[in-house]
């Protein structure tokens, strides 16, 4: 019961690697509330694991207000231990073809939105005693890859937000981490052909797609207190992609 008694928001919570993070949360011990778009699934998760262990609120983490109601929700509901900061959106688009739309739209969810989050999190817990933040980076955080020019910066920017974080709050028993997968199994690949899949795999040394339950894995031991001396690290969860070539 790694998590026992502790609340954690889940942005995305409502499908791939953030439903496995509230699925975990909730085996552990601890209570979950889902911060999502999605409606239909973040109610049919809480309603499956129980409404007293899981809320779903609807929030768009570009929107800073429904960041800051998504807290205050949460407070109420069961405290804010600690912030799964995993919303994001996939992008595929050759770097001469990215239109400013196509960049905004990415750099908004999934770098804006993740510092939204993150300085809500610092608001609340340097007034409650502290807390832990897990940041969602990615394997395109640390290289580069073709047709990925608003995602792979979002996702660097990630890791650089997560130390910059830690820095301010090392002091303030608040830990601020990332989490960086490799290509794992969710909906967000889901435009994907066979082709593109196969050849995803092949990349991996392990010859294989993540689970979203193994990003769950981790980011829960980050989440915990057996982690009370990790802050500012990033945990590669990636088949070892990014080792080297095997
Ligand atoms: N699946 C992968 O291969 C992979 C690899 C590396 C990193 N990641 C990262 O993991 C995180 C989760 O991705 P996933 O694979 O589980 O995808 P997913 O599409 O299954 O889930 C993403 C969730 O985020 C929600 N979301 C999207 N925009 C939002 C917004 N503006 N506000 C609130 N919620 C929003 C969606 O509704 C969805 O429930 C993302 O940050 C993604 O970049 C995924």
């Amino acid at each position: 019961m790694r998590l026992k008694d502790k609340g954690i928001i889940v942005t995305g919570g409502a499908s791939g690697i953030g439903e496995a993070t509230v699925r975990k949360i909730v085996n552990e011990g601890g209570k979950a509330v889902i911060g999502d778009l999605d409606a239909d699934q973040g109610k049919a998760i809480a309603s499956e694991l129980g409404e007293d262990r899981v809320l779903y609120v609807h929030t768009n983490v570009v929107d800073s207000h429904e960041v800051q109601a998504l807290f205050q929700t949460a407070a109420d509901f069961c405290g804010v231990d600690g912030v799964f900061n995993n919303a994001g959106i996939g992008a595929i688009t050759p770097s001469d073809e990215c239109s400013d739309e196509d960049w905004q739209q990415v750099i908004d969810i999934n770098l804006t939105g993740v510092f939204k989050v993150a300085r809500a999190a610092l608001r609340h817990m340097l007034g409650n005693g502290g807390g832990a933040i897990v940041n969602c980076a990615s394997i395109l955080g640390h290289l580069g890859q073709s047709q990925t020019p608003a995602y792979s910066a979002a996702k660097g920017g990630v890791l650089n937000i997560t130390r910059t974080l830690a820095m301010e709050t090392a002091t303030r028993n608040i830990r601020v981490n990332s989490v960086s997968p490799g290509y794992v199994d969710t909906p967000i690949l889901s435009a994907l052909d066979e082709e593109s899949r196969n050849g995803l795999i092949s990349l991996h040394p392990m010859k294989r797609l993540g689970q979203p339950e193994e990003i769950a894995n981790a980011t829960a031991f980050l989440l915990s207190d057996e982690a009370s001396f990790i802050t500012g690290a990033d945990l590669l969860v990636d088949g070892g992609f990014t080792a080297g070539k095997s």
